[in-house]
Parts: C-alpha cells; structure tokens; sequence
C-alpha cells in the first residue's frame, strides 16, 4: 500500500515510483511538511526535514517551520490555510492530530465534481483527523494517491462537533510549505478571445496569486499555478502543478517569505467567501491536485491529461471519438431560418461532416443578444416546424444534432423575467448591472435549478438531439441571494456553482447518452470542475488559427486536446480580420476535437473538396489528435514557429507551423518526443503542404527514433520562408518492423 504509516515518528508516507510525501505530527500535535517531490525510499524516516531547526524543537518563530493545513493567530504570520471565527468572535485555533485512516480507493465529495479510481487498486487514501478543542472543530483531511501517477489529490472537510454555530472564513483545498523558493511561477492570463495566455514570474518574497472574483474562473485566469525549477523547460527538469476542480471563485497564490521558503495555497476565493457552520453540520472544499515531475513540463502536461481524460470525465463520451461538427454561429450568427440551417447542413453532410449544431437564436424572439434569455421554446418565425422539427429534419440527412442554451441566465426582456423578476441575482433596493444586455439567475436557490432543469429536459426529451452546447455569457454582480440570511450572503458565490453542479449532475444523469460542451465567452469557465460534467469545452471565441496555436498550447499545461473544441472558420477572421490558407487552420485545428464554424453555402467547389479531404484525413488519425499524448515541441511565444506532436500507440503526428516568413533564417531542427529510440521510423509528409521535393527527401523516408529526437526533422528556412506567412505542415511517423540488413 503506498501510504506508510511510522508509529515511533509519527510520519505519513505517500509513494509510488514516481512521487514521495511526507507529512508528520509534530511535538506540538500540529502537523508538519516534510517533503513532497522526486520519490524516496519508503523504509526510512525524513523527520528530520520537518524543522528548521534541529534537535526535535520548534524553532521559536514558528514562521520557520513547514506547516501542513497551517491556522491563524500563534505565530506563524504566514498566510493561513483557513480561518475560523468563534461564537465569541475569537479567531485563533489549534488544530492538533485527532487520528487518522488509510484505505484503498478514493472518496467523492457531496455536490463537487471529484477525481475517480475506478478500482480500489488504482489510488489509497488518507484520511487525517484535526481536532481544535475550544471550538469543537474537526477538520479532515484527504490525500488520494494514485498507484501509477505521481499525483495527489486533496480536499479539507470541516466538521462542528463544538456547542455553538462557527464562521468559515477561508477554507482552503490545499496549503504546502515547500521548503525553497528556487522555482519559477507559470500561470496563465488573458481576456476574452484572448485566453491561456502563458505568464511566467520569478518567486519573490510577498503573495502572488492568480484568482477569480467573478462567479465563474473567468477568462482573465485559470485556476493552476505550476512552479518549475529556472531551468526547466518542456522537456527536462522539476516541476510542480496545483490545479483545482473548481468552477466559481478560485485562488490559487505562492507565498515566498523571509527565510526564503514557499507557501503555495489553493482553494475557493476568500476574498468573496464565508460559510456558518451550525452545530453539527460539515463543509468540503473543493478538490486541488498536486503533480510532480521530474521530467520537465510535457510530463507534467501528461499526468494532468491522463487524470482528467480518463479519471474526471465520466459518461459515454469520455473514451469516444467525438463528432466533427459544424456550428452556425460564425455562419449566421442570430440571422438564419430553417432552409438556411438545412441548406448549410446538407452541404456540411457531404463534406463528412457529423454533428450539426444550431447555436444562438432560436428561442423567444431572439434576433439579437438583448432578449429572451430564459424562455427556451423554439421562435417559429425562424423554426416553423420548431426544434424537433429541424432536428428530424437533420438526422434524417445522416447528422447529428446538437443544440445551445444559456439556461443559467436571464432576458430583462423575457417572458420569464416579466414572471420572476426576483429570479435575477441582485441586491434589493439597487440597480442590477447588464452584461451583454442579461442577468444571471439565482442558481443558489433550488427552485430555480428545478425550473430550468424541467425547462431544459422537456426540450432534450422532445427532440432527436445528441449534442448540447451550455454557454454562460456574464459574469456576476451585485451577488446577493433573497434565499439567504443576512448572516449566510457570504455562501453566495459558492452556493451558486453548487447548484450549477447539481443542474449538470441532473441533466447528465437525465440524458446519458448526449455530449455536452461547456462554454462561457468561449473560455470564461473552461476549468476541471466543467470537465466533470462537459468533456468538452469552447475554449475561445478566438478562432484565428494563429491565436490558436498560442490559447491551446496555454491550456495544454493541464488539460488535454480532448477537452477542446477547435473550429476552422471563415477568413478574413471575425476576430482579428486575418487571412490563413484554409490548409493552415485545418492543421491548427486538428489538434483538439475538431470542427467548422461558417457557412459552407458560400465555400467555393475547391474549398469544399479541400474541407472534405482534411475532415477525411482527421477522421482517419482522430483517436491521435483527440486523445493522444500532447507534446508542446516549440514555445509559442517564439514570433517564427510552433510545433506540437500528438502520440499514440499507432502513429505519432507532427504539426509544424511558421508564422511570420522572415528571409535568410539558419534551419530549424525540430526535435520530436516519446519515440523509441532504438526503433525505426516511417516518416512522411501529409500532402497538403507546399514543401519542395528537397524537404520532402530529407525528412521523409526511414528514420531513427534516436535521430528523430536527438537531431531532430531538418526544416530548411529557405524553401519555408518561400511559403510565406502562416504555413504548416503535417509529418506522420510510423513505426516499422527492424529490417534485417
Ligand atoms: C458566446 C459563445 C459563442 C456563441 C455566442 C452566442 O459568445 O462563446 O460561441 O455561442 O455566445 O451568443
């Protein structure tokens, strides 16, 4: 069982190959940080790594000590893991070792999506009791290990057992004292259209954090930080990565200080957070998982890919080839009518296309996004034979049909506001703030979750409908809840993505069968905790191939190509006015689960035939490009090229893409990953490219694993800066069978 328990030190051993952690109950009862990264034997003890000082005391400053869920208020100056406040109005606690379990398999936590074993081989857990007397508090906290991964996964749940009510205040999912701040912090930044935008920081004294005060994760951050050692890089070095399975207000935030030591926290946002917990009743965090690599950022990449691929998505959809489809929205936007839809899926169907989707404006009386919000019954000036209607229509012409809905908001102009106007997040007595011209509705209160949820499947069950795409356009303001005491308004935030999971957690259940994809603005809630539910995700309103390469490559830190949507769309781009070659935003959108997004009824006949041959080639290679493993082989932020490698047992694929032509350039060696080195390889070009016969020769043909990693392919500059801005390529490496010479 890889978690060890020493009873003379009182010192807990989380292992596997690949990972070693260690916490321990110190003198005092709290407990302490021993040591978390590359493994280490498990028959010896690492007490001695607990303090800063030696001889088994604590050092008088206890902000020199490694604490493992540090509290508030007895020394430690440091930012607390949680914050309590008592019946009296106190804030101090001491919370010291109660007890503990360890057992196989991994727990759930009640309304928060969680990490799964399937087995009970595949992950132990331990679970470590706290107690605070004064107050009667337990605070429990777990620790999955996975049997093959080096990941754990952590949750804090807080139990009073006291004789009064206590206030939550900060309630983190996980705190760890690393023990140096020799580490550089990536984090992702962006906007709307402008997302995963990679930032890297050094670790200087002080908090640093990235968080979200919006009621969704937001387009601005994505709930991660990864520290890596200075010289890491893709492919080699240590790295750790903190990620949480949350979709509301986050903080994820490094706290170096004045020994030079780190403390890296992460969890629901306090800053917009409290929570009464009456005698009895309990509250759990939301998960966070640790991965370690020693192997630089690609692996670390991969570890988050594996978990969240196969051990947070659920459903059918999970393991399955997903559909290319079409969405109108670029096509259309809010101005189309059934023989448009119908004429623009004929043609998609011809071009091999799978999935059919009608996105905005097919309800109420929407012709543009200042209506009609919460009225979901289909607008028969646009649909006179409504959605089931349409969707009939499309599945008897061989495609699915997939549909969006907004149904966490609401219309000013709406029938539904003109009915529960008080259904509409606000504060009584003060103006609402509109965002894109629309309220967001009380998720926190039950009713309204039983309301959509009835709203919502009635249109599911009516109609033919395998596909469902759930946006959420707005933010929150003015965050009240007329459900909530005046002493519990401090539960909004949270209480409102409790009851998005529940409506999820209802709607997938409802409807197995149906592949949903989350969406907010494109990337406003692309987060783990959406992953639970959607395994996939409109990752950007953004579909410049070019700005692709650099949003994916951000996201591709924790989450894999299967997560997101990547849409050829018309040029010039409706979100930058650039013109690419069709062949180049094909190439770009391959990587993730592809799609098209314009109106095939104006493609031109050598277009479509070009469509029709990439969704062909994609098909044939999409086990690769959607669940293959990801490797990031140039950095996008480099102004020439980016590349990316997808791998899977059968076939390894190479994406090469050149942005901006600049003449007299030395080669470019592009060096591939995860190939054997001792086998041969077939490698070859797919034909879409504009390479000259030299290149094919040289990089095409039989070749080393060895070579291809170590030398890498040869990209001669000239005949590539021929090609001018924005071109790409496909390399397909095969292995084949050792010749005998
Ligand atoms: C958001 C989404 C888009 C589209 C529009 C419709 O912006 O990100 O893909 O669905 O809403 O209003």
């Amino acid at each position: 069982m890889p978690i060890k328990f020493d009873r003379e030190t009182k010192e807990f051993h989380l292992y596997n190959h690949a990972l070693s952690y260690i916490i321990k109950t110190l003198y005092t009862g709290s407990v302490g940080q021993v040591y978390c990264g590359a493994p280490l034997a498990p028959r010896r003890t690492y007490s001695f790594l607990s303090l800063a000082a030696s001889g088994g005391v604590l050092h008088p400053d206890k902000s020199v000590a490694r604490f493992e869920y540090p509290a508030f208020g007895t020394g430690d100056y440091r930012t607390p893991a949680f914050a309590l406040q008592l019946a009296d109005g106190s804030t101090v606690t001491e919370p010291v070792y109660h007890s503990h379990t360890i057992y196989a398999g991994k727990p759930t936590i009640p309304g928060l999506p969680s990490l799964y074993a399937e087995h009970n081989e595949e992950a132990d857990t331990l679970e470590l009791k706290l107690f605070d007397e004064l107050s009667g508090l337990y605070i429990i906290l777990y620790y999955t290990i996975f049997a093959d991964l080096p990941a754990i996964a952590r949750h804090s749940r807080f139990v009073n057992e006291g004789k009064e009510p206590l206030v939550l205040r900060k309630a983190m999912s996980l705190s760890l004292d690393l023990p140096d701040n020799n580490w550089r912090m990536l984090s992702v930044s962006g906007a709307w259209a402008r997302e995963f935008q990679i930032i890297e920081s050094p670790l200087i004294p002080g908090l640093h954090s990235v968080k979200s005060g919006k009621g969704n994760s937001g387009h601005q951050q994505n709930p991660f930080v990864i520290l890596k050692r200075p010289a890491a890089d893709d492919s080699s070095g240590q790295a750790l990565g903190f990620s949480l399975l949350y979709s509301g207000n986050f903080i994820a935030a490094v706290e170096g200080d004045c020994y030079s030591a780190s403390r890296v926290q992460l969890g629901v946002n306090d800053e917009t957070f409290s929570w009464k917990l009456e005698k009895g009743a309990s509250f759990d965090t939301p998960e966070a998982v640790l991965v370690y690599s020693g192997n630089g950022l690609n692996h670390l990449s991969h570890v988050f890919h594996t978990l969240y691929q196969r051990r947070l998505a659920r459903g059918i959809w999970r393991d399955r080839e997903r559909p290319v489809l079409l969405n109108n929205w670029e096509g259309t936007y809010f101005n189309f009518t059934e023989q448009k839809l119908l004429a623009m899926a004929s043609i998609a169907k011809e071009l091999g296309v799978e999935l059919f989707v009608l996105d905005d404006g097919w309800f109420g009386q929407r012709d543009n996004d200042a209506s009609s919000l919460g009225d979901w019954f289909a607008d028969t000036r646009k649909l006179p034979s409504g959605i089931a209607g349409l969707a009939e229509k499309i599945t008897a012409m061989g495609l699915q049909f997939g549909l969006w809905i907004e149904p966490e908001m609401i219309s000013k102009k709406s029938r539904l506001f003109e009915q529960h106007p008080d259904w509409a997040i606000g504060v009584p007595g003060r103006p609402r703030s509109e965002q894109r011209n629309q309220y967001a509705l009380d998720m926190s209160r039950r009713e309204i979750v039983d309301y959509i949820f009835t709203v919502i499947s009635d249109i599911i069950a009516s109609a033919p409908i395998s596909y469902i795409k759930w946006d959420m356009n707005r933010s929150i303001t003015e965050p009240f809840s007329l459900a909530l005491a005046p002493d519990c308004q401090g539960e909004f935030f949270h209480r409102y993505i409790l009851g998005v999971y529940d409506l999820y957690e209802r709607l997938t259940r409802a409807f197995p069968h149906i592949l949903f994809e989350s969406c907010a603005g494109g990337g406003g809630r692309f987060d783990p905790g959406m992953l639970a539910f959607a395994p996939q995700g409109w990752i950007s309103d953004n579909t410049d191939a070019v700005e692709r390469l650099r949003i994916q490559s951000g996201a591709s830190l924790v989450y894999p190509q299967s997560s997101w949507g990547s849409h050829v769309s018309a040029v010039p781009n409706h979100q930058t006015g650039r013109t690419t070659a069709l062949s180049f935003r094909a190439m770009v959108a391959f990587f993730g689960v592809l799609g098209f997004e314009l109106d095939p009824t104006t493609l031109s006949p050598q277009e479509k035939s070009q469509i029709a041959m990439y969704i062909e080639f994609y098909k044939t290679r999409r086990k690769t490009f959607q669940y293959g493993r990801l490797f990031r082989l140039a950095a996008p932020d480099s102004a020439l090229f980016t590349a990316w490698q997808a791998s899977s047992e059968e076939e390894s694929l190479v994406g090469f893409y050149k942005l901006l032509a600049q003449p007299n350039r030395p080669p470019i060696r592009l060096r591939l990953a995860d190939l054997e080195p001792d086998a041969l390889y077939a490698v070859s070009l797919w034909e879409q490219g504009g390479f000259e016969e030299k290149d094919k020769s040289c990089n095409c043909g039989l070749r080393g694993g060895d070579e291809l990693m170590q030398a890498g392919l040869l990209l001669d500059a000239t005949s590539i800066t021929k090609q001018g801005d924005f071109f790409g390529e496909i390399f397909i490496i095969k292995k084949v069978e050792e010749q005998t010479p």
